[in-house]
């Protein structure tokens, strides 16, 4: 995919454009607070505040800019918690592209960035003490895993995009690749998506949305 193009949001970090899809990788209000919000703030400080434990298993839909695996990272260091992260990713970025983006500047973690996106594919890397890796080149169509995850970050493209990503099956796959009590965290907040979480056995809330969307959806796994 060589057409992919490097926008800026409007908090100033970078994000990508997918022109064959019409469609960016993050919300054009801030991509980086978006991911704080959605992945961080609702998803990983809720689990761990939770929970009280000092690990993580997490699984993320769509590595793409390694955003959210930065962040994950800058979590581990900064509250000494023990995270292995598992990504899928379908297109992986070159290096014409990652290099270009601005999150590791913005939040002085260059050595770390280059790290994550240069740590081979389809094999666990231990990037710091606190932070392990394993990028999967594949799609969640075809994934499996006997391994359970404590939370899942799922940040596919918009079900209007890929709705073969956002359908029941997939997220009884997600509930069935959770430990109990573990949660799920995305973006969207659609009636469609909240009733087919609940159907397949999540509990869900409804929270504030990123700034600029009004709704944002997390479940757990009862
Ligand atoms: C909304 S973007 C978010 C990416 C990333 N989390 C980030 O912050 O940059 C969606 C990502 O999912 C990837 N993707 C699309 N289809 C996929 C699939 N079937 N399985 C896994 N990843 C997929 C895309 O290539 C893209 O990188």
């Amino acid at each position: 995919m060589n057409d992919i193009k490097i926008i800026t949001t409007e908090d100033g970090s970078h994000s990508l454009y997918r022109p064959d899809l019409n469609e960016t990788y993050h919300s054009f209000h801030g991509a980086l607070q978006e991911s704080v919000h959605v992945f961080i703030n609702m998803g990983l400080k809720y689990y761990f505040e939770k929970c009280q434990k000092s690990t993580a298993r997490i699984l993320e839909v769509g590595f793409g800019t390694g955003l959210n695996a930065l962040l994950t990272e800058e979590y581990a260091a900064n509250n000494e918690v023990e995270i292995y992260f598992e990504t899928l990713e379908t297109v992986p970025l070159g290096s014409d592209i990652y290099e270009k983006l601005n999150y590791a500047q913005k939040m002085a973690k260059q050595e770390i960035f280059t790290a994550m996106h240069s740590a081979a594919w389809n094999w666990e890397e231990k990037i710091t003490d606190f932070f392990s890796i394993k990028k999967i080149e594949g799609s969640l169509i075809d994934y499996q895993n006997n391994d359970l995850f404590d939370l899942i970050y799922f940040d596919a493209f918009a079900p209007s995009k890929q709705p073969e990503l956002w359908s029941k099956s997939i997220m009884g796959k997600m509930h069935s690749l959770l430990n109990s009590g573990g949660i799920i965290t995305t973006y969207c907040a659609k009636g469609q998506l909240k009733r087919d979480l609940r159907d397949v056995g999540f509990e869900v809330s409804t929270l504030p949305g990123a700034p600029g969307k009004k709704e944002m959806v997390r479940g757990q796994k009862k």
